[in-house]
């Protein structure tokens, strides 16, 4: 019976013509397998240049068509080539929600993905919120409860509290309220759960759960 070929424990006194058969045999298939790997990968950008890709983006009703290195963060494409500075850049990890726009109709991170996958959304930033000269009522409302201080999150909270609003509308569950029919569904620990991924430094919390039972409340 052969004995199994284990090639970092030959001893070199040992060793024989077969084994050395055996180990460039193996190291050929290999390296066959490799190459032929490599050949079926995409192929790679040439060393310095920088992989780009056109997309287009509905942003706040205008249609906007960039030439985007595919690594650029949606928020970096509002905030740097859109000049759209009020999607604000906190953590730029995830953690704390200031960069939050609704695309598509849902809120998310723009921190934490990418324009590429995107080609064709409808993004609103804090900027679309409002009409010239007339707040959105979530704007409103904000400043009517004070559910600001330095105001570096407050972009992400009005576009996260428009976003919970027509969640709740369209039935989302959350972890507080299994049942969506219970009544009131409004509470103050509801409205935290779902704002619970927007951070506020400046602890304005229990203004901000008043202004948005208040939209709430008149959209009822
Ligand atoms: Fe995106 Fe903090 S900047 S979550
Ligand atoms: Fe300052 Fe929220 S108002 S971080």
């Amino acid at each position: 019976m052969d004995r199994p070929l284990d090639i970092f424990s030959f001893d070199p006194l040992t060793i024989t013509r077969r084994d050395l058969l055996i180990v460039g045999a193996t190291s050929a298939g290999a390296l066959a397998a490799s190459v032929e790997a490599e050949a079926a990968a995409p192929p790679r950008p040439a060393a310095g240049t920088v992989p780009t890709e056109k997309v287009t983006l509905h942003v706040n009703g205008q249609e906007r068509t960039l030439t985007l290195d595919t690594r650029t963060t949606l928020l970096d494409t509002l905030r740097e080539h859109l000049h759209l500075s009020g999607t604000k850049k906190g953590c730029d990890h995830g953690q704390c929600g200031a960069c939050t726009v609704i695309v598509d109709g849902r809120r998310i991170n723009s921190c934490l993905t990418l324009a590429v996958m995107h080609d064709g959304a409808q993004v609103t930033t804090i900027e679309g919120l409002s009409q010239p000269g007339r707040l959105h009522p979530m704007q409103a409302a904000f400043v009517k409860h004070d559910g600001y201080q330095c105001g570096y999150c407050t972009p992400g909270q009005i576009c996260s509290s428009v976003a919970v609003l027509d969640e709740i509308k369209a039935g989302v569950p959350s972890h507080v309220s299994a049942d969506l029919t219970a009544q009131p569904l409004l509470s103050a620990a509801e409205l935290r759960e779902r704002m619970s991924g927007n951070i506020c430094r400046c602890g304005a919390y229990s203004n901000i759960v008043e202004a948005i039972t208040e939209v709430a409340g008149a959209r009822s």
